[in-house]
């Protein structure tokens, strides 16, 4: 049998460039060899307030993207979070097992609690929802950007409890993160990573942007004084530039090198928006086509549900008799 393969997005804004080379890219790649299956983690958006009608569209958007840049539905499992109810079974079981201290120190928590005074508890249980995802299919590989690393060494310490605690239970999964983007920086200010709320109409290149925009934004994107590429001194901006040339193209560091130093920047811009336009051209066209069948994609989420269900119940079970919940076990 193949070993699984679990990951998932936020369906709470515009997919950008880097979730598509920091996530969705990989799993394409990856998911011939693995029993495969993506989420759309609606649960966890809702830790934040979402306009329910918007919400509802935006899962169908994200469904449709991962479709558009080649998750092949006969092969992986694609399918809605909320549709199965063993991810907040679990995720109320692991909550028990976790240390409060824990969760106030992940990063992504303090950065969405900062300035803050009205917190919803969901933003602090976050991450062991997330946990409960992964947990909840055995998965023994994670592909994600390098954001969710943090997350994903608090999901091994709480596998390694619950398993201390109860009883070989869980499979310890591993992070993936690919070699080139696994985070790309927002282009207004690449000091800052690429985010789907960040505010700014430069900040980000949408996936579904019009392509002429995307170029536009590209040809806009903050740089630094010098005025062309020195391999020897680079800024972060043009950096981030040429890791999403690089990322986009598939080609090497090396020849990366040899084509861009002494480039100036306005051609080096030029280059990088090419690329990344011819990137999202086949995915903006099989979105269309997909899209113009919405019964299409309701059926290819509850098949999604339905593939993954017995999977998700078979852990919700086994959790329960290990913790010697009521009825379940001997
Ligand atoms: P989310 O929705 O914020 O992002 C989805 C994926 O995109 C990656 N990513 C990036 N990669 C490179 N550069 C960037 N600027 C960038 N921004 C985002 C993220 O690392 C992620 O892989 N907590 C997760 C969703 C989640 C999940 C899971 C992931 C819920 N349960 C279980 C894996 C397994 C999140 O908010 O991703």
């Amino acid at each position: 049998m193949k070993p699984r393969v679990f990951s998932g997005m936020q369906p709470t804004g515009n997919l950008h460039i880097g979730n598509y080379l920091g996530a969705l890219r990989n799993w394409v790649r990856i998911q011939a060899d693995y029993e495969s299956i993506f989420c759309i983690v609606d649960l966890h958006a809702i830790t934040e307030y979402q306009d329910p009608t918007e919400l509802r569209r935006r899962i169908r958007e994200v469904a449709a993207l991962y479709v558009a840049a080649g998750i092949d539905p006969a092969q992986s499992a694609i399918f809605v979070q909320s549709a199965v109810s063993g991810h907040a079974e679990l995720s109320w079981m692991l909550t028990c097992v976790t240390q409060i201290g824990w969760l106030q120190r992940m990063t992504q928590f303090k950065a969405k609690t900062e300035n803050r005074e009205a917190i919803g508890s969901g933003l602090l249980q976050y991450p062991v929802l997330m946990a409960a995802d992964i947990l909840l299919y055995q998965a023994a590989v994670v592909p994600v950007g390098e954001d969710q690393s943090q997350h994903l060494e608090l999901t091994r310490d709480l596998v390694q409890r619950f398993n201390s605690l109860y009883g070989e239970t869980f499979v310890m999964p591993a992070t993936s993160l690919p070699a080139v983007g696994a985070r790309v920086m927002g282009l207004d200010d690449p000091t800052k990573k690429m985010s789907k709320s960040a505010e700014g109409a430069g900040h980000a290149v949408w996936l579904l942007d019009d392509l002429k925009a995307a170029h536009k934004k590209i040809m806009r994107a903050t740089t630094d004084s010098n005025p062309a590429v020195d391999f020897s001194n680079l800024g972060d901006g043009v950096a981030n530039l040429l890791s999403v040339y690089q990322a986009f193209t598939e080609c090497t560091t090396e020849t990366v090198r040899a084509e861009f130093e002494g480039m100036r920047y306005g051609d080096l811009k030029k280059r990088v928006a090419e690329a990344v336009v011819a990137g999202l051209e086949p995915i903006q066209a099989r979105y269309r086509e997909i899209t113009a069948d919405p019964a299409y994609l309701d059926r290819l989420l509850d098949e999604g549900a339905d593939r993954v269900r017995p999977i998700a119940e078979q852990t919700v079970q086994l959790a329960k008799e290990r913790m010697g919940l009521y009825r379940h076990g001997s």
